[in-house]
């Protein structure tokens, strides 16, 4: 009997740096996990590592073979699974062309990650407190107007909307009323690019150019997996049934903070690498807070709000259970307790780093080839589809 097939996962990183604890109690481990189900595809996001600054080419370049390299060394099985470098499949870009004409402006606008974006650089170009007050006080001299707008329809509505235009930016509220987002061109600073709001159409182009079923991803990522759904089944009606409608897998990512206590990422300067050597991942332990309020060694300490407990109960989990009640009971002091998961993270990563080391930059640069070629041909036969589809139906 022929074997059942397999359905496909796509799934992708941006080439941002070397791998950190983080990915690897995240992302990684489930990539890994995956490949043996499924005909996964995992992709090199280079492009979109470009949409929030376009000049950042080489360094992105620079960042994609250390990132393979981590895949390689944490199990990622290139003859199981398809990894790939999207600038090597020129098929992404047509594919967000075609997709790119069945979105509307306004729904890229609404898309949370645009948003915080958006947020991130206003308070970085230094919209100040008083700017965003005046926003305020736009809002209400617009009030009267939205009110008199929502009381047409529906009296009790007016009254939620009033209370929810509290502390709301003016575009906010419009865009709850009318489910329009009004486009304040002062509010949307230059930085800004058509690539940075087309960024989530771009990986709909990615999970459909290989017909992806299943999207392993956090929960981060449901919007744009949401918008390729809408794109999929936008395309299927107005030209021709092509694409499946893709599944969210999410990715159980246990809370893993940085040594500061902050998220785990690299711009923070507060992550383990996974290439890091004992010396190293011993002084970044040893450097790391801890709860603040256990001073002294015989002080009870609270493990919810300590970055070295959520290491432990990720990478130490035979005995994160004493851990945890020796640290609570003032019984454990943080000096030995990040003795020991020192040495739980030196043994647990220094074969992953020896593994990464054994491959030249050759070896890995092939892997990346020969994936890039397998998802071309594939890429190639669904762009037939497609222009198909559309040009000659
Ligand atoms: N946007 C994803 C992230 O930042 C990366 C990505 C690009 C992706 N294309 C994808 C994830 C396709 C899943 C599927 O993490």
């Amino acid at each position: 009997m022929a074997e059942k097939r397999k359905k496909v996962i796509l799934s992708g990183m941006r080439p941002t740096g070397r791998m950190h604890i983080g990915h690897l109690a995240g992302v990684l481990t489930n990539w890994v996990k995956l490949q043996d189900e499924y005909e996964c595809y995992y992709e090199i996001a280079d492009w979109h590592a470009l949409t929030d600054d376009p000049t950042k080419a080489r360094e992105v370049n620079s960042n994609v073979l250390g990132m393979v390299r981590d895949w390689l060394a944490v199990g990622i099985d290139p003859e199981k699974a398809t990894v790939f470098r999207q600038s090597y499949v020129p098929e992404h870009t047509e594919l967000h062309l075609a997709f790119s004409m069945l979105v509307s402006v306004p729904r890229l606008l609404r898309n949370p990650t645009f948003k915080e974006k958006l947020a991130e650089l206003r308070k970085r170009k230094g919209y100040t407190k008083m700017q965003l007050k005046v926003e305020e006080l736009e809002v209400e001299k617009e009030l009267p107007q939205i009110l008199k707008f929502v009381r047409e329809e529906d009296e009790e509505k007016a009254e939620r909307m009033l209370s929810s235009v509290i502390n709301r930016t003016k575009e906010e509220v419009l865009e709850k009323i009318t489910g329009e987002v009004s486009l304040d061109e002062a509010a949307i600073p230059s930085e800004v690019s058509y690539g940075l709001l087309g960024y989530p159409v771009l990986q709909a182009a990615d999970i459909l150019l290989y017909k992806g079923e299943v999207v392993p991803i956090g929960a981060d990522q449901l919007p744009h997996l949401e918008l390729t759904r809408e794109i999929a089944r936008d395309f299927n009606r107005t030209y021709a049934p092509i694409f499946p409608i893709p599944e969210p897998l999410l990715t159980e990512t246990p809370k893993i903070l940085g040594t500061d206590g902050r998220k785990m990422s690299k711009s923070y300067n507060n992550a383990i690498f996974l290439s890091d050597p004992p010396e190293v991942i011993e002084k970044k332990v040893k450097s790391s807070i801890t709860d603040p309020m256990k001073v002294r060694r015989n002080d009870p300490g609270r493990p919810e709000v300590c970055p070295i407990f959520h290491m432990h109960r990720v990478f130490n989990r035979e005995e994160v259970g004493e851990i945890e009640r020796a640290c609570r009971a003032g019984e454990l002091g943080c000096v030995a307790c990040k003795r020991r998961l020192t040495e739980v993270l030196i043994e647990r990563l220094t074969p992953i780093r020896e593994k990464a080391q054994s491959y030249s930059d050759e070896d890995v640069l092939q892997v990346i080839v020969e994936g890039s070629k397998r998802a071309k041909e594939v890429a190639e036969r669904t762009m037939e589809e497609v222009r198909e589809a559309i040009f000659r139906p």
